[in-house]
């Protein structure tokens, strides 16, 4: 049940996108559309009451690669436990379009598959709320972050990403309601690219699971 939250850990990309009517104000910005292809350290905490198991706690730190166009995820970084004091090792690859995910342990060399994704967040929706603008950085080196708060049935979320033109995710804050689950992301090292196209390439240890 601990890979359960790995999931959770990556709910940047669980926002399910609702639509309302946008009801826009003069001054507010537009929401915006995430770029199809990134890489980006992520840095997230996560606290999740699993059913029928163990409170989880967790503080992770992965390199991470998003490609819309593909349907792919790849993360691969050091997952902290609070609670039992362990570290992991971890390669997360998620394949929207298989509604596949690979979990591997780089240290043991085990691989878990589980048949669905989180899918990927692509969108800030038309039905989010524009909360307010913050600037990013220092000095000469600034740019400005629209948060926004998005709802649906399950959860609602606080996603920052930047008033650029580029709309590059800066952090995000989910509160789950079914599991109990907060979480939180923060997004640095941002780069418009796949830095290390290997990070979605499905190893040896998955091949011969079911
Ligand atoms: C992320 O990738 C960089 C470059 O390969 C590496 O130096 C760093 O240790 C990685 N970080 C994590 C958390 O795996
Ligand atoms: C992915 O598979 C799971 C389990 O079979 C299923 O519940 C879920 O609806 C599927 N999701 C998509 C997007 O196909």
């Amino acid at each position: 049940m601990f890979y359960y939250a790995l999931f959770i850990a990556l709910t940047l990309f669980t926002v399910v996108l609702h639509s309302k009517p946008a009801t826009f104000r003069a001054n507010q910005p537009k929401p915006c559309c995430v770029p199809n292809q990134f890489s980006a350290l992520i840095t997230t905490s996560t606290a999740a009451e699993v059913p029928n198991a163990e409170t989880v706690a967790t503080y992770s730190v992965f390199n991470f690669s998003y490609d819309l166009t593909r349907g792919l995820v790849g993360a691969k970084g050091i997952s902290y436990s609070i609670i039992d004091q362990k570290e992991s090792n971890l390669w997360i690859i998620e394949n929207v379009a298989e509604n596949q995910t690979y979990i591997i342990d780089l240290n043991s060399k085990k691989c878990i598959k589980e048949s669905s994704s989180i899918g990927l967040f692509h969108c800030i929706p038309e039905s989010a709320t524009y909360l307010y603008s913050s600037m990013h950085g220092f000095d000469n080196n600034q740019f400005k972050g629209d948060t926004w708060y998005v709802e649906d049935n399950n959860a609602v979320s606080f996603v920052t990403v930047s008033d650029d033109g580029n709309c590059i995710p800066v952090s995000t804050n989910t509160f789950i309601s079914n599991p109990h689950a907060v979480n939180s992301a923060t997004i640095t090292n941002y780069v418009p690219k796949i830095n290390d196209p290997s990070i979605f390439d499905i190893p040896e240890e998955c091949k011969n699971i079911v």
